[in-house]
């Protein structure tokens, strides 16, 4: 991206915007073309301070958090991105009647962090969130989970940023649309406040290492990849299972593969594009349909040019 423009120049300057910086540095996939410009905002003040600037110029916005469900183009993303990972502080607990705690919690915080801390602090509800990768912020807008839980089960409000009108907000978890892996809200998700139950704290830690455990058991956790590439039918056999009996685990487009350790995850073994992943998916998917009748809907999320 040649800037010529000086109040996009500015910009830069200000907000020390990384320009054509290369998105796979930024993922889990380890994909991803450039962005034109990236920024990392320390605090929600900066944050607020570059969307209005960034909107006055017309510049489009994509929002990461982080980077581990996203799937980006060889091209990359044009406009300015903004990783939202550096938005966090201390974790901050209530009282929420008599059974029930709440924990609040910035939308940068990696998930992870944060079952650890209601791990130490008693508090039982993110105990299938063990192992599951990214920012809090990331995980709500993908509505994150597994087959018996989401973290929208575990929600009692977030905090948004409206893009359009600068106008921060807090919406109740009964004012929101989640649906399977999706949140559909506008908005930047700056912090969430989490609603849990006090129990004694080795009851918990035990299904949390035993989640933690299996899922180190049957995923390829240490590998490149965007987790479980496609979503699970309403019904019948897992997406993996499907996959897995269609004798498609190991197959290979360049250094784009199917998993051998569970057949729903695509993982970058060197040095994959886009363009290999995307063409594994539509033969996975093809497959897929001739022996099963059943279109699998990718989860991880495509963006990009
Ligand atoms: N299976 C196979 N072959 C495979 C993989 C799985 O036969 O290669 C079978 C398993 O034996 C099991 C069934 O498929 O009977 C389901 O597999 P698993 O328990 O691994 O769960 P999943 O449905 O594949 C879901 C979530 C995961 C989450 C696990 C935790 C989706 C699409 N996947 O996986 O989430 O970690 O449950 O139990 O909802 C993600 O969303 O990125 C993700 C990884």
């Amino acid at each position: 991206m040649v800037i010529k423009n000086t109040a996009v120049s500015k910009l830069v300057q200000e907000f020390k915007l990384l320009v054509d910086e290369p998105l796979k540095k930024y993922t889990s996939f380890k994909i991803g073309g450039p962005a034109d410009l990236l920024a990392l905002p320390k605090d929600k003040l900066e944050l607020k301070k570059l969307i209005k600037k960034a909107s006055v110029l017309d510049i489009p916005i994509t929002l990461f958090g982080g980077g581990t469900n996203v799937l980006i183009t060889d091209k990359g993303i044009r406009g300015l991105v903004i990783i939202t990972k550096h938005l966090k502080s201390k974790i901050y607990t209530a009282q929420a009647g008599l059974q029930k705690k709440t924990i609040y919690v910035e939308a940068g915080e990696r998930l992870s962090k944060v079952c650890l801390f209601a791990v130490q602090h008693s508090l039982s509800g993110l105990e299938d969130a063990a192992g599951i990768p990214g920012t809090v912020g990331g995980a709500i807008m993908m509505n994150a989970g597994t087959r018996t839980w989401n973290i929208s089960d575990s929600l009692e409000s977030i905090d948004v940023f409206d893009k359009n009108t600068l106008v921060f907000k807090t919406i109740k978890r009964k004012k929101l649309d989640f649906s399977y892996r999706q949140l559909n809200q506008s908005g930047i998700i700056l912090a969430a406040t989490l609603v849990l139950t006090p129990k004694p704290r080795e009851e918990i830690e035990i299904i949390f290492k035993e989640n933690l455990t299996r899922k180190n058991m049957v995923q390829p956790v240490s590998a490149a990849s965007a987790g479980c590439f496609f979503k699970n039918p309403v019904s019948g056999k897992s997406a993996g299972e499907l996959i897995d009996n269609s004798g498609l685990k190991g197959m290979k487009i360049n250094d784009a593969m199917v998993s051998e350790k569970h057949a729903n995850f695509i993982v970058n073994t060197g040095n994959a594009s886009c363009e290999d992943v995307l063409l594994l998916k539509k033969h996975i998917q093809k497959i897929v349909l001739k022996n099963y009748h059943i279109k699998l809907e990718t989860e991880v999320r495509l963006q990009g040019e």
